[in-house]
């Protein structure tokens, strides 16, 4: 039996842009994905997900990777989770030269789902190394990502950015510039906090939406190359320390995305509690449309008044997690 964890993320900055070539800044969280997985005797797979929603359930899967799974799924987002997994099974398979193995897995996660922390490609990152492990390969980190992404942009019709895969198999914060991927080394332990609104935007469809107002609007595509204006005074203060600078770039980028139609009526009012409870900084964070906003702030004031906030679903701090991918047994 194999057991591999792999953190979720957050953009502190460039969400949406880097999808046009923008760099953006993520940064990996202390809430992970943890996957079990052990060696059957047939060429079966068995997934079981827990606490992949509120209900634990369990998924019977038989087959090779990339057959539809046609089972008693609860929800979209979990069928989604389950589709991710398929292809990370499949892509550990391809790496250990063993297309056939059979493979019962468990796959639990801390991280909401579909809500802009990045929660698919840590489960993506998780499966593939500890399926790789299971089936005897110890895979390279620059390899787990560059599959894990592979298996993301497949099942995501291209439009993901390298992001969430590489900080989940790096950890630390990250930049992200096109096929560029590099770890931020020096960055500080930021005061992040992050309220859920507990739902999930459509990602495929917000990424659209931005596409054609770039397409129709001038002052659109300039919007979207703001927000790399943006991203790079923010990898500027963070290299400078600056938390109250990276705290006004937040509130810039979260306006820039407000205006190219990403944000929501409840991502809103989060980021607005935040910034009345004297946060550095608030903005949504991932896709949009809702899910979840980070907020900058040293003080217990954002995560009360988020509490308290309507639409508010849960609020928490997030630590920086410094670990990418690992083996837990
Ligand atoms: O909501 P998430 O974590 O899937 O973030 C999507 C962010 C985009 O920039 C819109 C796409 C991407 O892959 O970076």
């Amino acid at each position: 039996m194999t057991v591999s964890s792999a953190p979720g993320k957050l953009y502190l900055f460039g969400e949406h842009a880097v999808v046009y070539g923008e760099p953006a800044v993520g940064c990996a969280i202390d809430r992970r994905a943890r996957v079990t997985v052990e060696r059957r005797d047939d060429d079966r797979l068995q997934v079981e997900a827990r606490d992949l929603t509120l209900d634990g359930f369990t998924v019977e899967y038989s087959g090779g990777a990339n057959d539809q799974l046609d089972v008693n799924v609860p929800t979209p987002l979990v069928e989604a989770a389950m589709g991710y997994v398929d292809g990370a099974v499949e892509q550990a398979r391809e790496a250990a030269g063993a297309p056939d193995a059979g493979l019962d897995l468990i796959v639990e996660s801390e991280i909401p789902l579909g809500a802009g922390l990045s929660s698919s490609a840590a489960v993506i990152v998780a499966t593939i190394d500890a399926a790789a492990r299971e089936l005897g390969v110890d895979l390279p980190a620059e390899e787990i990502a560059d599959r894990a992404y592979r298996v993301e942009h497949g099942v995501q019709d291209g439009q993901a950015s390298r992001t969430d895969t590489f900080c989940s198999t790096v950890g630390g914060a990250v930049r992200v510039e096109g096929d560029d991927c590099e770890r931020i080394d020096d960055i500080p332990d930021l005061p992040l906090v992050v309220g859920y609104d507990g739902g999930a935007g459509d990602t495929g469809e917000l990424v659209a939406g931005v596409r054609a107002l770039r397409e129709e609007y001038d002052f659109a595509a300039d919007t979207v190359g703001a927000i790399g204006d943006v991203v790079r005074r923010g990898e500027r203060a963070l290299a400078e320390d600056d938390v109250e600078e990276i705290g006004r770039l937040m509130d810039f980028n979260h306006g820039l995305l407000s205006a190219i139609g990403v944000s929501s009526r409840s991502l809103d009012a989060m980021v607005w509690a935040a910034r009345e409870a004297d946060a550095l900084g608030a903005k949504l964070t991932g896709a949009g449309g809702g899910g979840c906003i980070v907020a900058l702030d040293e003080t217990p004031g954002a995560q009360t008044a988020l509490r308290y906030t309507p639409g508010c679903e849960d609020a928490f701090r997030a630590g920086l997690d410094r670990d990418g991918v690992r083996a837990e047994g």
